[in-house]
Parts: C-alpha cells; sequence; structure tokens
C-alpha cells in the first residue's frame, strides 16, 4: 500500500455537485472579483471564528502584509516572529517596511516561546506574530501579559490554525487582528490561493477593505493599497467547504490521537497544551536522523514532508537577520518530519504509516 501526504480528491469527491452548484451560481452571476459570494463567506467566516469583521484577500501572505498595513506597522517598526514559521510570516512584516526580529520558539510545541519574545522586546517593537503552527494555538496569555504593558500590537498568523481553539476562544480572535490562508491543503482550502483577515478592530477591517482593493474608498484611492481581492468562485468554494470544517478537525484529532498512541516513545512528538487544542493541520514528529527516516519510510510507501527545514534567520532572503542566535527553531528544522494526516485518511493508511516508522526508526 502507498499513503500519500495529501489525497485532496478525497475531501473535494463527495463536494462535488456542490462545488459545481457553486461554480454555476459565479457563472450566472459574473461575479468573480469581490462581490456577494465574497461577503456571504466574510460573513460566514467572522461568525466561525468569533469576531465580527473578516475581510477576504488574495493569500495568507496578502492577509498578513494588509494585517500588518492596516494597523499602522510600516517603517521604523520591529516586528517579532518566531525563527520557527513558514517564511511568509516574516516576509510579510518586510513587504510592510517593517523588521523582523526573529525568536526562539519552545522546544516542545515548535511555537513562539514568551520568554523570547520577552528577551528582544525593545524601544522600535511594534508587534509580535503568533504563528499557530501545525494547527496548535501560541501561548497567547503569556503572550499578551508581555504586549500590553509595553504598547505593543499582538497578531495571529492563523494560516494553519482555522478552528483552533485558546481557552474556548477560537484563533482568529485572539489578538488584534490575524491572518488566514487558505491556500489548497489547509485545513480549510480553497482550490487555488485565498486568504482573509479577522479582526473585531472596526478600523483595522475598514483599511483592510481598502488596502485589498488598490486603496480603494468610496470611489477615491485613499492608500497605497494592492491588487489583493479574494476571487467570487474561491469563496462560494470556500462556504461550501466550511460547514465540514468542524467534521474534518475531529477526524484528524481521531487520527493524531492514534498516531500518538502507537508511535510514543519511538519518536518525538509535539506537546498538546489543554488549553490550546491542536487541529492537526501536520503531524510532526522529532528524530535525529530525520532525512534517513524519510527514505527509509518513503521505500515503503508513505509519503512525508518536512516543514520547516531551514530556519528564517538561515534563509538567504533573510540574510540580515543571520545573526540571531535561535538553536532549538534550528533543531526543529534538522529534525522535523511531517506524517500523512488529512480528514479522509484511513485507518489501514494510518497503520501503514506507523509500522513504516517504526520499522525504520
Ligand atoms: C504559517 C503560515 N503563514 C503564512 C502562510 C502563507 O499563506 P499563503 O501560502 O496562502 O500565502 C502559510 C501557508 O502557506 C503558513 O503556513
Amino acid at each position: 500500500m502507498t499513503v500519500p501526504f495529501v489525497d485532496l480528491s478525497r475531501q473535494h469527491a463527495p463536494l462535488r455537485e456542490e462545488l459545481g452548484a457553486a461554480f454555476d451560481r459565479v457563472l450566472g452571476a459574473s461575479s468573480f472579483v469581490l462581490g456577494t459570494e465574497v461577503e456571504a463567506f466574510e460573513a460566514r467566516f467572522a461568525e466561525y471564528c468569533g469576531v465580527s469583521h473578516c475581510v477576504g484577500v488574495g493569500s495568507g501572505t496578502a492577509a498578513l502584509t494588509i494585517m500588518l498595513r492596516a494597523a499602522g506597522i510600516g517603517a521604523g517598526d520591529e516586528v517579532i516572529v518566531p525563527a520557527h514559521t513558514f517564511i511568509a510570516t516574516a516576509l510579510a512584516v518586510m513587504h510592510a517596511g517593517a523588521r523582523p526580529i526573529c525568536v526562539d520558539v519552545e522546544r516542545g510545541t515548535g511555537l513562539i516561546d514568551p520568554a523570547a519574545v520577552r528577551a528582544a522586546v525593545g524601544p522600535r517593537t511594534a508587534a509580535v506574530i503568533a504563528v499557530h503552527l501545525y494547527g496548535q494555538a501560541c501561548a497567547i496569555d503569556e503572550l499578551h501579559a508581555i504586549a500590553e504593558p509595553n504598547g505593543i500590537q499582538l497578531f495571529e498568523d492563523a494560516a494553519q490554525s482555522q478552528g483552533a481553539e485558546y481557552r474556548g476562544r477560537r484563533a482568529g480572535a485572539l489578538g488584534r487582528a490575524a491572518a488566514f490562508s487558505f491556500y489548497v491543503s489547509k485545513n480549510l482550502g480553497a482550490l487555488g490561493d485565498a486568504g482573509a483577515i479577522c479582526t473585531d478592530d472596526d478600523d483595522v477591517a475598514a483599511a483592510a477593505r481598502a488596502l485589498r482593493d488598490l486603496g480603494r474608498r468610496d470611489g477615491r484611492h485613499v492608500s497605497a493599497g494592492y491588487n489583493e481581492r479574494l476571487d467570487g468562485l474561491q469563496a462560494a468554494c470556500l462556504s461550501v467547504k466550511l460547514p465540514h470544517l468542524d467534521d474534518w478537525n475531529t477526524s484528524r484529532r481521531r487520527l493524531a490521537a492514534a498516531y500518538r498512541e502507537r508511535l510514543a516513545g519511538g519518536v518525538e512528538l509535539v506537546e498538546e497544551k489543554p488549553e490550546s487544542p491542536s487541529i492537526h493541520h501536520l503531524f510532526p514528529i522529532r528524530t535525529a536522523d530525520r532525512d534517513l527516516l524519510a527514505a527509509r519510510v518513503a521505500e515503503r510507501g508513505v509519503s512525508t514532508g518536512v516543514h520547516y527545514d531551514t530556519a528564517l534567520p538561515d534563509q538567504p532572503a533573510l540574510a540580515e537577520l543571520r545573526d540571531t542566535d535561535t538553536p532549538v527553531a534550528r533543531e526543529w528544522a534538522a529534525t522535523e518530519l511531517s506524517l500523512p494526516i488529512f480528514a479522509e485518511l484511513s485507518t489501514d493508511e494510518l497503520e501503514t504509516v506507523c509500522t513504516a516508522v517504526t520499522e525504520s526508526l
């Protein structure tokens, strides 16, 4: 048996008719860019996250950049980001004209380490981006306790955490604003690139709405914005999928629990905190010889991924951050291996993965 890392066809097959109907609706209305389907999805996703505004944009990277600019982050500002994340988190800070400051992550979770954030706060620190990596929310209370007294804004990069919770509140509602990606393989994925900004802040939402549409407000261009509008087609497809998100996340949780039971002891697993139940966008394990393990399980037909193999300060595009000392992030980059996890993964497939891993160690 071969086990794919992700198989989107299994998610889409039972939704084919509904997705087709959504496509026909958009085609019939010629409502391709922004418009009623986008507004409808924005209202549904805002309600899902428990916030008053959702602003649909072209990607998660655009969501991050526009969120920061909409909240007033720009030249002269420093923004603290984890050194272990997808590069978009830091690039968005640079696109907004600010400087990313990479800090280390927690050994157990791979999430931004509040102690490292506290140590990095300086006179130019304007914001912190909490990246809820792998599907688990960051230590939000600790981060708020550092940010608020220092006048620092706390943002979420919720690209990997649609439906994740922290003390009963959903990702998207945990900071001043949150950026989501709906890239195809996310827990809630579009049929191409898409993203959104969620916030309770009326001013941030209004500024983001203008920035995504070339700075347009009431027919005039009030800011140097972008062409980063969400497509009607993507919004209509996301509206078809959103009602299934909780069931898909439940299924991922069941699979993650089974992995934990089968793999405990052999490899290092991510620490899961009771206050922040994960929605398991990925299922990372850690082992000293990651590349050898990946090659051995591949010989047994199991596809895996690596998220991520390079700490941000070691990326050529971020060479200016190279002097940052983030040993734990580097250790994650050297040892992390992501096993297949998606809602439709079968019990037999999971068993095949576990056998391949345990026999390859
Ligand atoms: C943590 C994180 N941040 C940002 C992004 C960027 O999102 P997008 O690929 O939609 O631009 C992604 C996803 O790719 C991500 O995983």
